[in-house]
């Protein structure tokens, strides 16, 4: 665990919850956008309609917490509606498991995005810490559920999965800084 000592620069907070509201608004257009494109009856969907409401849930405190901050929220944010839904949609059409293989690879970065955070924060935030932990464990019980329902047999798991992973990676460092 990282800690503070004087002179080093404190966590920013600021930046962290601007990321996070970030990803969650993002997960939330990419499950509207396989929902569009599903069956509604899959068993897919319906996995996606479970993981998606929570999606929704962790937005709303994250919101709730940057205008008690008086946080302001990513200037992509637009660029995510846009982005998140289209690969939403376009995994969705590829197959039901291409969609859950989208999951797999998002929510493993963000497991690794927020343990990252958590280190960073370390006690200098505990309100903001204790909802990263809790949303952590939700994303890393979706990365197992969407491998459970078949992620991995996806065609071109591992190629799509790499892409997808990329692209979460791009999306986290602009929404740090923009
Ligand atoms: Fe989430
Ligand atoms: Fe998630």
């Amino acid at each position: 665990m990282t800690r503070w000592r004087p002179g080093e620069k404190r966590a920013d907070a600021a930046s962290m919850l601007r990321v996070d509201q970030a990803g969650e608004y993002g997960a939330t257009r990419i499950y509207a956008g396989q929902l569009a494109v599903l069956r509604p009856n899959c068993p897919e969907a319906k996995l996606i309609s479970r993981m998606a409401a929570q999606e929704e849930r962790h937005l709303a405190r994250f919101d709730k917490l940057m205008a008690k901050r008086r946080v302001r929220p990513t200037a992509l944010q637009p660029l995510w509606n846009v982005a998140g839904f289209a690969l939403g949609a376009a995994t969705a059409l590829m197959s039901e498991k291409a969609a859950l293989a989208c999951t797999d690879a998002i929510e493993t970065e963000i497991d690794r995005h927020y343990g990252r955070q958590l280190d960073e924060l370390g006690e200098d935030d505990p309100e903001l810490s204790a909802d990263i932990a809790e949303f952590r464990a939700d994303e890393v019980e979706h990365r197992d559920s969407a491998r459970e329902a078949g992620a991995t047999s996806a065609p071109g798991y591992p190629l799509l999965t790499a892409a997808i992973r990329a692209g979460c990676k791009v999306a986290i460092a602009l929404s740090k800084r923009i």
